[in-house]
């Protein structure tokens, strides 16, 4: 069992949630880990990333032919960073087994003061569609990791105007439409919705 500071706690799904992650009939939960990355795991973290990128090519700020372009030492202080950074994380879902599943991060809006964004998350396709599961947990981690290590007063994420899904569960768990619109980057001709967590200070947010 993982221990230490880098440990975020044990999710068991019950089965009657799942999609098709089900592999042992017998089994009536899907346990997981969430935790955050250790400096080493950049194989892990590039695999992740592209699969996240080839599945989703709209969702993120970066394309797979780039991604998979950059060398294993960017990689590889992109794990550092995302593992020891005191500004920024990123968490990561494992199965029992260790297969990683599942992330979501945590990085200030470099151009807006006092506001930090949460990016990156990714939940593999067998693994969705859970209620009050694994993609939750993993903002939820990542949103109390931002409201526990920084300063910041906002919270917020971008999402592509054409992801519907990223945007029916984020609304589910507590984002809401801030009226801001941001050119995409990949595409300038479409949009990129921020909505925000305006429970992010609230004490009762817990
Ligand atoms: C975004 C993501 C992490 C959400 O995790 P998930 O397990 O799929 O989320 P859930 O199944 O709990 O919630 C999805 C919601 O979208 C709804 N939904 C599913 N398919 C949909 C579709 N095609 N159109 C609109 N809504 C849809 C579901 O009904 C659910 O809403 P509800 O709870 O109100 O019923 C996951 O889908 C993912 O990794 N997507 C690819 C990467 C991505 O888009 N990341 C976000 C970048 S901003």
């Amino acid at each position: 069992m993982p221990q230490g500071t880098r440990f975020m706690g044990i999710l068991s799904v019950p089965r009657s949630a799942w999609n098709h992650a089900c592999h042992d009939p017998q089994e009536q939960t899907m346990t997981y880990v969430v935790r955050r990355i250790e400096p080493g795991e950049w194989q892990q973290l590039r695999a992740l990333r592209l699969e996240a990128l080839q599945d989703s090519p709209s969702a993120f700020g970066t394309t797979y032919t780039d991604a998979a372009a950059l060398a294993d030492e960017a990689w590889q202080q992109q794990a550092e960073q995302d593992a020891n950074s005191s500004t920024s994380a990123t968490f990561v879902a494992t199965t029992l087994d260790g297969h990683w599943v599942g992330m979501a991060g945590s990085a200030p809006v470099e151009v807006v003061p006092g506001t930090y964004c949460i990016q990156g998350v990714y939940v593999t396709p067998a693994h969705r569609g859970r209620p009050g599961g694994l993609a939750a947990r993993l903002v939820d981690v990542a949103i109390t990791w931002a409201r526990d290590n920084t300063d910041a007063s906002w919270l917020t994420l971008g999402v592509h105007e054409d992801n519907q899904r990223a945007q029916a569960f984020y609304r589910r768990i507590g984002f809401t439409e801030t009226g801001k619109v941001v050119p995409c980057r990949l595409d300038p001709s479409r949009k990129v919705t921020i909505l925000g967590y305006e429970k992010f200070r609230l004490t009762t947010a817990r």
